[in-house]
């Protein structure tokens, strides 16, 4: 385990295939790179890393709760400002790390949310990033769940990049709650905010640079996201061209997608990226 001057934790990869930093502040993975290549994920360079602030970049856990799908709970819930325990953190092969995290119900928690629960992210770090998000009702009642894994991919410039994998696809434009279909791939030129329905295969990120693969399971929803130029501006840890470094593509059970715990039930999200 690492730490920063301000006691901030985190965990180092190093294998043969990749390196990966993992906060135990949010479960947040805040780098992820195979070998002698670039960046997967974007990272702000004003980003914070103190306890209780989500990182501007990386992997945020939104948990339970995307957005603001329950208003009672702080945007995106509270697992990204939350401090998970290292269960164990293993080489399975001298390309092969995997990492179990975990968080569970504390005072803090309950009083923004009253629930039981026990919430484990599993990370393999190796020549693919897969990530695996299991959540446990502990309690006596049934809980609804909506979350994300809120990926920031560094890309070369958002003007150069497409999406592929949801054309015909229907979603929500939370720009002006509108039900739209998708029409080919995904082209930026402006704000763009977005949750697909209905995913049902891969979505692929293609930059100038490199092709990006991401496979979901336990998940019919995704969120498409760049906040672009005048939005950017008022983002906390984001410099101001930032919207052209990064583009979310967030593996999600959202909108409709959300999922109905009863006591003793689980349910798993899980997300693999893969440069092609
Ligand atoms: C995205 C939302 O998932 O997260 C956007 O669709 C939001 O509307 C963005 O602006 C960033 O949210 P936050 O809370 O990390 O600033």
């Amino acid at each position: 385990m690492k730490k920063l001057f301000n006691g901030f934790e985190y965990l180092e990869i190093k294998n043969s295939a990749a390196t990966a930093k993992i906060a135990l502040s949010g479960a947040h993975i805040f780098e992820y790179k195979r070998s002698s290549e670039e960046d997967i994920l974007w990272l702000s360079d004003i980003a914070a890393f103190k306890e209780g602030t989500a990182i501007r970049g990386g992997i945020p856990i939104c948990w339970p709760s995307f957005g603001m799908n329950n208003p009672r709970l702080p945007q995106h819930g509270f697992a990204r400002t939350s401090l998970f325990s290292l269960l164990y953190s293993e080489d399975i092969d001298e390309h092969t790390t995997e990492v179990l995290l975990r968080l569970t119900d504390s005072q803090r928690s309950r009083k923004l949310w009253n629930y039981k629960f026990e919430l484990n992210l599993k990370i393999t770090v190796s020549d693919t990033l897969k990530m695996e998000l299991e959540t446990i009702n502990k309690d006596r009642q049934a809980f609804t769940l909506t979350q994300a894994f809120h990926t920031y991919f560094n890309i070369s410039n958002i003007k150069d990049v497409m999406i592929s994998g949801l054309d015909k696809k229907p979603f929500l434009d939370a720009l002006d709650g509108k039900i739209k279909r998708q029409n080919g791939a995904i082209k930026f030129s402006l704000e763009y905010d977005a949750v697909y329905q209905k995913v049902d295969g891969e979505i692929v990120l293609e930059d100038k640079r490199r092709t990006i693969s991401i496979k979901a399971e336990g998940s019919s929803s995704a969120v498409v996201w760049n906040p672009w130029i005048e939005k950017c501006s008022r983002m906390s840890y984001m410099s101001k061209e930032a919207y052209k470094e990064f583009v979310c593509i967030e593996t999600s059970n959202a909108f409709d997608d959300f999922r109905v715990l009863q006591p003793n039930h689980s349910h798993t999200l899980k997300a693999t990226f893969t440069p092609l």
